[in-house]
């Protein structure tokens, strides 16, 4: 697929001629910054910014508390202490970095299932789709190793339960565990290499998201309308997109001071709400919490990984089929990754020709079954594993994969899609252009 034509940079002054002549810098900029943006997004298109904010946020707030942290067991707990007590605006700096992760999990859900709902992930944005499924993954650990950090009761606890997973893997399982802790429990040589990582892998993610705004520049973006933008000339894909700057700068600035409103008072008002108060308790391995419960952005996958214990029958067939090799614990955890991978797979495991769910009626309700059921997931993650709960989230858990793995694919072949615009002109103008309409 060719690129959107567009207008390109011309250097105007001789400095601008020169530098351009010897590094191509500024017509790179023009052409990122003016990229034609298809003229119908709306908000759900705002959180790409939002997390790239964010990621710069959790970089420039963490590099700042590592002037202050002790990545050792006998200090870390009392050097984030000296941090919330004694370091100017440390506290500040803590809780937005705390509640920052969480902001950055909020970002990412409403990003994928924006794109879930207009079918970015589909031709040609697969690799768009896959790179942002990367990134989630080192996401996910990059919080847990941070949550580590302060040496907390849930952080020492919650370590040994998430390596004690892999310990479930057959045969190599606790030779896995040892090698990650770098011992044969929880402890110095943990603290160390997690503090390591943590410190790295954001700027990993961040190397990411430019190959990720790479891949969606070449494409193009989707839109709510799922319709490409003409390239038969340039005329015709002026009259579908506008310039990124100034028009969706703007309003994407708009939309993140709004949420950083939110955010900010979160930060202020109520920093500790999200967070476990066993945390504020030093690690002590020989005092183990009562319920051992992951941030609430582990909850779905947490949920899908306790479902599957050893009363589910398809779980006692496998166990019986494998010749006991794989067993309720070591199912939850290949459950657990297994939904994540059906995640990254659907730019191949939806078969309708209709990219946007908005013209797809049948769609429209297994995607909301969806979106319910990731609610259900988070809520029932944190619950106990007794009465009514277990069943709660196995019927989730069911869903998540009968989602991916049958409803889509099926529903590719049987659905009858409506009527959809022709261009993205026409959907712009059935939606916005109201005074000129009433004119006429
Ligand atoms: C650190 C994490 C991420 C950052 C910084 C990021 C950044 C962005 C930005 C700036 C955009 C363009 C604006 C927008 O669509 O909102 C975008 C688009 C997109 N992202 Fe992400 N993203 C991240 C994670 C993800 C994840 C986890 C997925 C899905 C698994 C994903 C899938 C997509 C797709 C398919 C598009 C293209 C949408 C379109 O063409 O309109 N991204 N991303």
């Amino acid at each position: 697929m060719s690129g959107i034509p567009h207008d390109h940079y011309e250097p105007k002054t001789g400095g601008e001629r020169w530098l351009n002549n010897r590094l191509p810098v500024l017509g790179l900029l023009y052409d990122t910054l003016m990229i034609p943006t298809p003229k119908n997004l709306n908000w759900m298109w705002i959180w790409g910014i939002v997390l790239t904010f964010t990621l710069a946020l959790q970089i420039v707030t963490g590099i700042v508390l590592v002037m202050h942290y002790t990545p050792h067991v006998d200090m870390a707990f009392a050097s984030v202490e000296h941090i919330m007590r004694n370091v100017n605006g440390g506290y500040m700096l803590r809780y937005m970095h705390a509640n920052g992760a969480s902001l950055f999990f909020v970002a990412v859900y409403a990003h994928i299932f924006r794109g879930l709902y207009y079918g970015s992930y589909k031709a040609p944005r697969e690799v768009t789709w896959i790179i942002g499924i990367l990134m989630y993954l080192l996401m996910m650990g990059t919080a847990f190793m941070g949550y580590v950090l302060p040496w907390g009761q849930m952080s020492f606890h919650g370590t040994a339960v998430i390596t004690g997973l892999f310990g479930a893997i057959p045969f190599v399982g606790e030779a896995i565990q040892t090698w990650l802790l770098g011992a044969s429990a929880v402890g110095q040589p943990a603290l160390n290499r997690f503090f390591s990582l943590h410190y790295l892998m954001p700027f990993i993610i961040a190397g990411l998201t430019i190959v990720h705004i790479w891949a969606f520049h070449s494409t193009g973006n989707n839109n709510p309308t799922g319709v490409e933008v003409r390239r038969t000339s340039k005329e015709e894909a002026k009259r579908d997109t506008l310039p990124f700057w100034p028009y969706f700068v703007m309003k994407d600035l708009f939309a993140l001071a709004v949420i950083l409103v939110i955010f900010f008072a979160v930060v202020g008002f109520m920093p500790n709400y999200l967070g476990h108060p066993d945390n504020y308790i030093q690690a002590n391995a020989l005092a183990t919490p009562a319920h051992i419960v992951p941030e609430w952005y582990f909850l779905p996958f947490y949920a899908i990984l306790r479902a599957f214990d050893s009363e589910v029958w398809l779980v006692q067939l496998v166990n019986w089929l494998s010749f006991g090799i794989i067993d309720a614990k070591f199912f939850g955890v290949l459950a657990m990754f297994g939904a994540i991978i059906v995640m990254a797979l659907v730019p191949w495991l939806d078969t309708s020709r209709v990219r946007s769910g908005r013209y797809r009626p049948m769609f429209k309700w297994w995607f909301w079954l969806l979106a319910a059921d990731f609610v259900i997931l988070t809520w029932v993650g944190a619950m106990p594993t007794e009465g009514i709960y277990p069943y709660i989230a196995l019927v989730a858990a069911a869903y998540w994969f009968a989602y991916f793995l049958v409803i889509l694919p099926i529903l590719g072949v049987i659905e009858k899609p409506e009527a959809m615009p022709a261009t993205i002109e026409e959907d712009h103008l059935a939606h916005y252009d109201a005074p000129t309409r009433m004119a006429e």
